[in-house]
Parts: structure tokens; sequence; C-alpha cells
């Protein structure tokens, strides 16, 4: 039975009330006056009040402003006098459920409760699937429905529009670069230039100079001026890939554009001041990074006001067709071949491998199907290296046994949805043995 809070500045008739609706199975609060109302419904987050309308200091309309604010979804009843019911009519107008004539007549009122009760379900409801809907079409072209990517995606629409620094992590190819996009077009900056930069992928001062650009003959080969990737982001978003190789050198000089905006292009003494949004990524372990004195701990704060951590695609499994189906269809698009679709037999083999290379891995294999398959559908011949009897001429990876064995207790705890004693069923250990070793290898599935 939902809650109810009555207010009512006559003791008798709130107290006949409340007694009455206890009885009938509702939880019941009472308050002397508005403001008393108020107050207890800081703690009482009740679906349904019924208030008296004419009240000293606080009337029941004041009332109802005052608490639509903190819950919205709030269904109020109105108890009036005979001869103020054109005022009832008006606070209808203005959001309450219903009213109630004095003397009240209780069944009456219990029916207008059970109204009142299913309209605030309705409500609540309504609202959380708008905001499923808007959550999840906000985004299109990030694929995926799993919990997982629903709150990437809500956490991505939530920070897109803020002008905060966002740090991207997660292992490689979990679409980090994705994200950092869809943030950018979720910003008031969309219309401004999305620049992105590997930070891993140039020597120091080439790096240097394109991040910062420099001057005519600022170094060997620099034959004209040049403006760098910050000038040209200006305005709108730089997206920094692989900050974490970036070299401590760089990161002092980038640390200063964080502080003010503010850098000299390589070989000016002229300082330029921008005005850019920061989306840096990293597939590296930041903290690891700072304690062994490659990256500084000053700039990590500045750049992560923010953390997206995108997760592995095995730990979003009922992602993976989807994305299949999605990646299927741009390529047959391309190519312009007829395909139907994915067998099922290719499905459960891409349903259970373990996809160390994400997302991207994912991509390539559809493309490669795609592109090989001479059936109408893709076929789990046209999977090699994703099932065993194909193994073959899958690449042999240099494992230890102790990096097997880790991989592979993660792949089926995984696979088990964290279950620990149906995982340790199937490899063959105790349970205790099980959890043991997930200690051991700091296995962090699930
Ligand atoms: N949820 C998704 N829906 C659709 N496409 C995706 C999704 N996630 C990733 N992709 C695609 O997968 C590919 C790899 O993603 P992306 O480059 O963003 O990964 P990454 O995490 O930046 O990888 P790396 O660390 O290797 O740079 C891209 O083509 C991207 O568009
Ligand atoms: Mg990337």
């Amino acid at each position: 039975m939902p809650k109810i809070l009555i207010v009512d500045d006559e003791a008798v008739q709130r107290e006949m009330l409340a007694g009455f609706l206890k009885k009938q199975g509702y939880e019941t609060r009472v308050a002397s006056s508005g403001k008393e109302g108020l107050d207890i419904y800081g703690r009482f987050f009740a679906p349904l009040v019924i208030t008296d309308m004419k009240m000293p200091e606080m009337d029941g309309m004041e009332l109802l402003t005052g608490l639509r604010e903190i819950n919205p979804f709030i269904q109020v009843i109105m108890l009036t006098a005979y001869g103020t019911v054109q005022t009832a009519v008006e606070t209808m107008r203005r959001g309450a459920f219903g009213y109630l004539t004095k003397p009240i007549n209780l069944d009456e009122l219990l029916v207008n409760l059970k109204k009142a009760s299913e309209q605030n379900r309705l409500v609540v409801e309504n609202d959380y699937l708008q905001r499923k809907i808007n959550d999840l079409s906000d985004i299109p072209e990030m694929v995926g429905e799993s919990d997982q990517i629903s709150e990437i995606k809500s956490l991505l629409s939530r920070i897109g529009p803020s002008d905060v620094s966002v740090l991207i992590t997660g292992p490689s190819g979990t679409g980090k670069g994705l994200a950092a996009q869809v943030i950018h077009r979720l910003s008031e900056r969309r219309d401004k230039r999305f620049v992105s930069i590997n930070c891993a992928s140039l020597p120091d001062t080439l790096l240097e100079s394109e991040l910062f650009g420099h001057e005519k003959g600022a170094f060997t080969g620099a034959d004209k001026k040049r403006a760098g990737r910050f000038e040209l982001a200006d305005g709108g978003t730089i997206f920094l890939d692989e900050i974490g190789d970036m070299p401590l050198a760089m990161q002092a000089k980038l640390l200063r554009v964080l502080e003010d905006g503010s850098f000299e292009p390589l070989g000016s003494e002229k300082t330029t001041k921008v005005d850019v949004r920061i989306i840096s990524a990293t597939n590296r372990d930041i903290k690891k990074l700072i304690d062994d004195g490659t990256f500084r701990q000053d700039l990590n704060y500045r750049i992560n006001t923010v953390t997206v951590d995108m997760p592995p695609l095995k730990h979003r499994g009922g992602d993976i067709l989807l994305l299949a189906e999605q990646f299927l269809a741009k390529t047959i698009e391309k190519m312009n071949k007829k395909i139907d679709g994915i067998s099922e037999s290719a499905a459960v083999r891409l349903v259970a491998y373990g996809w160390p290379g994400n997302v991207r891995e994912l991509q390539n294999v559809i493309e490669r199907a795609a592109v090989l398959t001479v059936d109408d559908v893709i076929g789990p011949g046209d999977l090699p290296g994703l099932g065993p009897e194909v193994g073959s001429d899958r690449p042999v990876r240099k494992l230890s046994l102790m990096e097997i064995e880790k991989e592979h207790i993660d792949q089926i705890l995984t696979l088990e949805k964290g279950n620990m004693q149906k995982t340790a069923d199937i490899l063959g250990i105790h349970r205790n043995t099980l959890r043991q070793k997930i200690k051991d290898y700091q296995i962090k599935s699930i």
C-alpha cells in the first residue's frame, strides 16, 4: 500500500483521516501546517498527499507547488469546505489530482486515492520510458542495449553538454574514439571542429609542433609557419588519443594549456590563447603510469574531471549480435553483395568468442566474412579463428600456462555470468580453489 501524507490544521480532521486510512492499510504521516508538511515530506517521500485547502500561512495551493518541486509526480487531493469549490477547480488546473468537499465521504476518498495512486504509477513509468527512449535514441551511432552500454550512453548524454574534461579509458577497440566523438556532438561546441591526435604515434618534437604549431625555421624542415591542432580546435574539442604515451616534457606544456588555454608555438615567443575542450583517451593504467613516474599526477587531475570506462565487449555479450548485424548491414551496403544474415551456428560462435580486440575485432571479422562468403548467409566456416576446429590458422599467441589459465577462468566466469559454482564445475575445480585463483590472478570479471 502506498504512503500518504495528510496535512490539515484541524487536529480532529487529520487524526480521523489518518486512523481511517491506516485501517485500510495505508502508511500515513500527519502534519498540522503546510510548512510542517513540506518538512516531513523531505523524509517521508509519499506519492500521495491529502491536504486541507484553507490553512493559515501556507495554504494547500502553495503546499502543492512546494511538493511538486520535491517530487514532480506527486498526486495531491484537496479538501475544501463547501463554497470554495471554485478555488478547488482552479487548484486542479494547477496540478492537483482532485478535490473533496467536507464533510468527507470516505468511500469517495478511497476511490480517489486508488485513482491517484494509479495516476502516479503511470506518470512515473512514462517518465522512465521517456528517459530510456531519449537515452538510447540520442546516441544512435553507439550500438548496444546491454546495461553496460546503456549506462555509458546515459553518462555520455549527461557529460556531453557540460564543458568538463573527460578521460576515456578501456581496452583497445572498445569504442573510446567513438565515445569522444559522441561527447563532442552532444556539446555546445558541436558546430566547431573536433580535432583528434594520437599522442603515441609521433616522436617528441613532431608531436609538439603538431599540437602547438611552429614558426618558419623552428626546426629543420619547418619551411613554413604552421598552426597546431590546438589552434585548429579553437572553440571546439581536441581529442588526445593515447595520452598515457605522451612524453613528460609535453605533459608539462599540456598542463599549462589546460590551466589557462595558453601556449607558445615552437620557435615563437608569442603566447597564443585558445578555448578548447579536452577529451583524452588511453588503454593504459594511468595510476600505474603515475606510480612509475611516467605520467604527471597534476595532469591526471586536470584531464579527468570525469572518467568514462569503456567495458570490454565480452562483458556486454548481449550486444555482440546487434553489433555484428549492424556491421554486416554496413558492409553489404558498401559491397553491393546479397547476404541474408548470420546463421545460427555462426551466431553461437560469435557470442562464445572472447573478443580480445573488442568491437574493432568484431567489425574486422564481420567485414572479412562478408567479403569471403560464397553463401547467402554468414556461416561458421566464414569465421576462421573463432572456433576450436579451425584453430590451425589461428596465430599462436605466446602465452604462459598461467596466462592461459587466467584468461580461461575469466572467460568461463563471464560466460556463467559470475556464478562461482557453475564456473568451478565447468573448470573441474573446487569453489575455494576458484576463489583463490581469482584472487591470485586479480580477475575482475563481472
Ligand atoms: N558501440 C558501438 N557501436 C558501433 N560501432 C562501434 C561501437 N563501439 C566501437 N565501434 C566501432 O568499432 C571501431 C573501434 O572503435 P574505437 O576506434 O572507438 O575504439 P578505441 O577504444 O578507440 O580503440 P583503440 O584503443 O584501439 O584506439 C570503430 O570503427 C568504432 O566506430
Ligand atoms: Mg581509438
